[in-house]
């Protein structure tokens, strides 16, 4: 396999670039794009003079967005380590919903009006994940959603559950289908009543995992640097809280909470950093699902061995598949969950609702309205 990327930048796959129709065809419309800025910064930068899709191909509906949300991964976009980042000024950001406005001629089961999000991969629609997939990553080696209009396979979209408005779905196709496929997809099996789980911090991931466990009856555990958010986490429902800051072997507090048993699973979206703790925090026969970077892409400096001796799963996950989405979104009906927006910014306002998620004050997720 050729690898292409630099080495602050991973790569695993070939032909990052896109084929032309995951890109909008310029014409009159709003849109970002990133690239660098006034200052050589790379960051959104507004078009007001795009042109807007056609009418959609045969396979595809055009979307009128009405807000998107910001994931970590942006922020790794903008600095150009993301994995699924391409070498193009793409339009930013995986996750929006909105509303179809044109349906193509071949197009089953969607009509004008009905109420979408956008998948993150475009052509993950079921079954197992293939690196094929990494070629069409929105707002990474494809173009993503922060525009007024968008036209997309229409295999790549779901219907929102009823009792979510616009900037709640928003919230779903990265950070909630990703805690959906560690929680109930994966290894060993969906978390049940009467298990533990362990979140660690309150952002985006984080704390739609603790709604999800918490909906299907498990006792949570939330780790944060802020007792103020800690707070939060327990209205939400979490059982135990550990700040990580001011206990900083959060992984013996974890212990002790669990009487010496450990959790059943952990949500791990520090990476390096926190691995050998959250190792520290699981019982035998658990899981971990390996998510997240927050602490870098440096190899662990932990021994991986607690691994074996405690017949642990390390699970790596990459966000979901459509399937994986509409089995979530039953679910988040079903219990009627509410994902959790932190603050809401307006359209222009995209360059500092990236500062805003940058700056980790936020809890739950942050949302652009389109
Ligand atoms: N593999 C995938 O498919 C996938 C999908 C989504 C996200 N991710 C990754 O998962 C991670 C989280 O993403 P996100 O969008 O949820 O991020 P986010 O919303 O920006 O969450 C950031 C929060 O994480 C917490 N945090 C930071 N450093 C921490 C540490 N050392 N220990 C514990 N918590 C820490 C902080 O919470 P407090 O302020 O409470 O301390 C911070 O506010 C990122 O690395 C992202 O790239 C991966």
């Amino acid at each position: 396999m050729n690898r292409v990327g630099s080495a602050n930048k991973p790569c695993w796959f070939e032909n990052r670039r896109l084929t032309s129709d995951c890109y909008l065809k310029e014409s009159g419309m709003r849109l970002f794009r990133l690239e660098k800025n006034e200052d050589g910064e790379t960051g959104p930068v507004l078009h007001t003079d795009a042109e807007a899709p056609d009418d959609p191909g045969p396979d595809e509906v055009r979307v009128r967005m009405r807000a998107c949300s910001l994931n970590y991964r942006d922020i790794l976009m903008k600095s150009g380590a993301s994995a699924s980042g391409g070498d193009d000024p793409v339009i930013p950001l995986s996750d929006g919903a909105g509303e179809i406005e044109a349906v193509g001629s071949e197009v089953a089961g969607f009509e004008t009006g009905d109420q979408v999000a956008l998948t993150f991969f475009q052509d993950w629609k079921g079954g197992p994940f293939d690196m094929k997939y990494h070629k069409a990553a929105r707002g990474g080696s494809c173009d993503g959603v922060l525009a007024e209009t968008v036209c997309v396979p229409a295999h790549s979209v779901v219907k929102i559950p009823a009792h979510l408005d616009f900037a709640g779905a928003a919230c779903l196709p990265c950070a909630a289908v990703t805690a959906w496929q560690g929680l109930f997809e994966r290894g060993s099996g969906p978390v049940t009543a009467g298990q533990t789980v362990l979140c660690l911090g309150t952002g985006g991931v984080s704390i739609v995992a603790l709604q999800l466990a918490k909906a299907a009856g498990a006792r949570v555990i939330v780790t944060s640097s802020s007792d103020e958010k800690l707070e939060r986490a327990q209205e939400l429902g979490a059982d135990e809280t550990i700040n990580y800051k001011t206990t900083p072997d959060w992984d013996k507090a974890v212990f002790e909470l669990t009487e010496k048993r450990g959790v059943d699973h952990v949500i791990e979206v520090g990476g390096p950093g926190t691995l050998e703790k959250s190792m520290n925090s699981v019982a035998a026969g658990g899981r971990i699902s390996l998510i997240g970077v927050l602490t870098g892409f440096d190899p662990p400096e932990a021994s991986l061995f607690p691994l074996v001796t405690r017949a642990v799963d390390l699970v790596g996950i990459y966000v979901g598949s459509r399937a994986m989405f509409e089995r979530m979104n039953a679910f988040l009906a079903e219990h009627q969950i509410q994902p959790v927006i932190d603050r809401e910014f307006e359209f222009e306002d995209a360059a500092a609702a990236y500062e805003y998620l940058e700056s980790g004050s936020h809890f739950g997720k942050v949302v652009i309205r389109v």
